[in-house]
């Protein structure tokens, strides 16, 4: 439960603010990755999960919730359909994800706060390494390589 309660706080600061901050997130993931964009159909649709599963994956490691394995496998995989998408990019979705969060939270992010969110972040790193190396071994054609 390490940080959970101080970040629940984060995420409901931001909810009473209407921030919706998946806007914000897309526009600054874009702008460093414009090459990306074109892999994306439907904006609108997939920035809302994308947004919504990486604070609950995040959240649920600090609750130490055991969902977040099988997501994580399961997001890996269907992610292998986008083309190869470098770590370095995961990595960078979630270092702003917390970003974005913070920029939108106010008062409700002390330092506690940051440093949970900061510390979950690299947990969830961790775990996508961890579910892409098993893809790997289990699937090894490079053309469909991770
Ligand atoms: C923890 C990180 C991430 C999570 C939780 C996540 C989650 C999701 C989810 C739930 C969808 C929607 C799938 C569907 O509706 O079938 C999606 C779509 C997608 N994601 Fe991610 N994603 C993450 C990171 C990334 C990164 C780093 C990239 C690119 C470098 C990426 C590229 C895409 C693309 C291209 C789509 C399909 C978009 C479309 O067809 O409009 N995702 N993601």
């Amino acid at each position: 439960m390490t940080g959970a309660p101080a970040m629940e706080a984060s995420l409901a600061a931001v909810a009473d603010a209407g921030i919706d901050i998946r806007h914000a997130l897309f526009d600054r993931f874009f702008a460093a990755y414009p090459e990306r964009r074109a892999s994306f159909m439907v904006v609108d649709a997939s920035s809302r999960r994308m947004t919504d599963e990486t604070l609950q994956m995040m959240f649920g490691l600090a609750k130490g919730d055991g969902w977040v394995w099988p997501l994580v496998t399961e997001l890996v995989h269907t992610h292998r359909a986008y083309g190869p998408l470098p770590i370095a990019e995961y990595d960078a979705f979630i270092d702003m994800t917390v970003a974005e969060l913070g920029a939108a939270a106010g008062a409700a992010w002390t330092s506690e706060c940051a440093a949970a969110w900061t510390g979950q972040a690299e947990a969830l790193k961790a775990m996508i390494r961890r579910a892409r190396a098993e893809w790997q071994a289990a699937l090894p054609d490079p053309a469909t390589a991770v």
